[in-house]
């Protein structure tokens, strides 16, 4: 057998445990291109159709149930339905849910946020994508320059503004140290994705060139301080120091996007890595599975918004139930105890998968940092450091036969792509991880009959 059998073997087995979720996907993309309303939950053959969830666990429309790490892309550090969430917003949620008004709780949140997260002031929004987008612009009115500069395969949300170097193929990328502003959508204009400068993430020498080209016309530099969407590729030491030290050198703003970060670590990532940046993007899983996010940052730049100076507007801004779930998910539920709890269970996941595929000589990237971490499945033995390494290394059929054969077997392991990663949720326990790692022995064996372990010592050789 070789993997395209294992893999039709694979498909048809999910097939027959999913009939249901296979048929509201025929019958919803009739309505709605691809059958999902984000480009990134796309599955071949179909994705998942779910019904409910609990804990570290979600049910499909099937009624298989699977230790979920997944944990909606990051978005729940809680775990589901945590009672102490869902006893709070219960009590709540009759008071009515947008008001077109401030309360007492954006006062608070305020404090909590600019404290946890060591800024002096704060704006909040409900998706990650509206957050990086106001970050960007105040960027450039801080500075009154064009330019904002970011990172090939880094995600900033699906907007105009920094739909550019996301996911190219290396063909049209232009060359690893000088990468194209390559526009990741249809639907650009031109103008538009030329404001975005794209350099190599990890690679201090395409970012000075970009620098020495641009550089007094560059308003400011985003990223996310772990790559989270291109696996999981944190920076290699001192280059985010580098980039401080580069954008004080230059006058560009530097930027944060903590949308995963900020709910990976109690402190967020200037709390892990101790560099300071000047605005802090958060949302996900601080906002406890509500749309809830904020831009943080020093008062100068703050206070440039406002009528006729920088536009931030949003009927959902600031509405009472995001505002009070994010309230109670730091304050009571994601607490450094407990984060430390379930960042110990994230890296027992991490060694284990490590050592299981060392043993089995499986070629493999393992990577993880406080909650989150991932495993992907690769041609040679080799370390990720950027988007052309994930292009280039990363082996697709492993990763479907990975995903896929989990959840044929009841677990999640992390996001349905193979350049997502897992949360370990404040619900997680043991258990799950065990289940996780008992899959993973599985989908090795599988591997290694069809042969994955044998390309890596025939390429060795050579
Ligand atoms: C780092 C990062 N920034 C921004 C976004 C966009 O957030 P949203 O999907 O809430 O717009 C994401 C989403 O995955 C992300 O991972």
């Amino acid at each position: 057998m070789g993997i395209v059998d294992l893999i039709n073997n694979i498909k048809n087995e999910y097939t027959l445990k999913t009939r249901k979720s296979q048929q509201l996907y025929n019958e919803l993309i009739n309505y709605t291109p691809y059958g999902v309303h984000s480009n990134w939950r796309i599955w071949d053959p179909y994705p998942l159709f779910m019904s409910r969830a609990k804990g570290s666990h979600i049910w499909d429309v099937d009624g298989n149930e699977y230790v979920d790490f997944c944990m909606a892309f990051g978005a729940l550090a809680t775990g589901h339905a945590h009672p102490v969430l869902i006893d709070e917003i219960t009590s709540f949620i009759g008071n009515g849910t947008v008001y077109g008004f401030e309360t007492e709780y954006s006062v608070k949140l305020s404090k909590v946020l600019t404290d946890r997260f060591s800024m002096d002031m704060v704006r909040f929004s409900n998706t990650g994508g509206e957050a990086t987008e106001l970050a960007v612009r105040l960027a450039r009115a801080y500075t009154s320059r064009k330019y904002i500069l970011k990172f090939e395969g880094h995600y900033h949300g699906s907007r105009d503004t920094l739909l550019v170097g996301l996911k190219p193929i290396p063909a049209k990328a232009g060359h690893p140290k000088e990468p194209r502003s390559a526009p990741a959508s249809w639907g650009l204009p031109e103008d538009i994705y030329r404001t975005v400068l794209v350099a190599q993430w990890n690679d201090e020498e395409s970012v000075e060139r970009v620098f020495s080209k641009y550089g007094d016309e560059i308003a400011g530099v985003i990223l996310e301080p772990i790559a989270m969407n291109m696996g999981f590729i944190p920076p290699k030491k001192g280059f985010l120091d580098f980039l401080r030290k580069i954008t004080n050198e230059y006058g560009s703003v530097l930027i944060f996007d903590e949308v995963k970060t900020s709910g990976k670590f109690y402190g967020g990532a200037e709390e892990y890595f101790g560099v300071k940046p000047d605005i802090k993007v958060v949302s996900k899983a601080i906002g406890g599975g509500f749309p809830f996010s904020a831009v943080l940052g020093k008062r100068d730049i703050m206070e440039l918004i406002g009528p006729n100076r920088v536009a931030h507007g949003g009927t959902f801004n600031s509405n009472p139930l995001s505002v009070y779930a994010t309230y109670v998910t730091l304050t009571k539920i994601l607490t450094r105890d407990s984060m430390a709890k379930a960042a110990v269970l994230s890296e027992e996941i991490a060694k284990a998968a490590s050592d299981i595929l060392k043993d089995n000589k499986v070629p493999a990237y393992v990577s993880y940092a406080g909650l989150s971490g991932g495993v992907y499945l690769t041609r040679k033995d080799v370390e990720l450091r950027n988007w052309r390494d994930f292009v280039n290394y990363v082996n697709l059929d492993a990763m479907y036969v990975y995903l896929t054969s989990m959840v044929t077997k009841g677990v999640i392991p992390q996001c349905m792509a193979p350049d997502e990663q897992w949360t370990v949720s404040v619900q997680h326990t043991k258990d799950d991880v065990d289940k996780l790692i008992e899959g993973l022995k599985h989908v090795v064996s599988l591997l290694k009959q069809v042969g994955v372990g044998e390309v890596f010592k025939i390429e060795e050789a050579f």
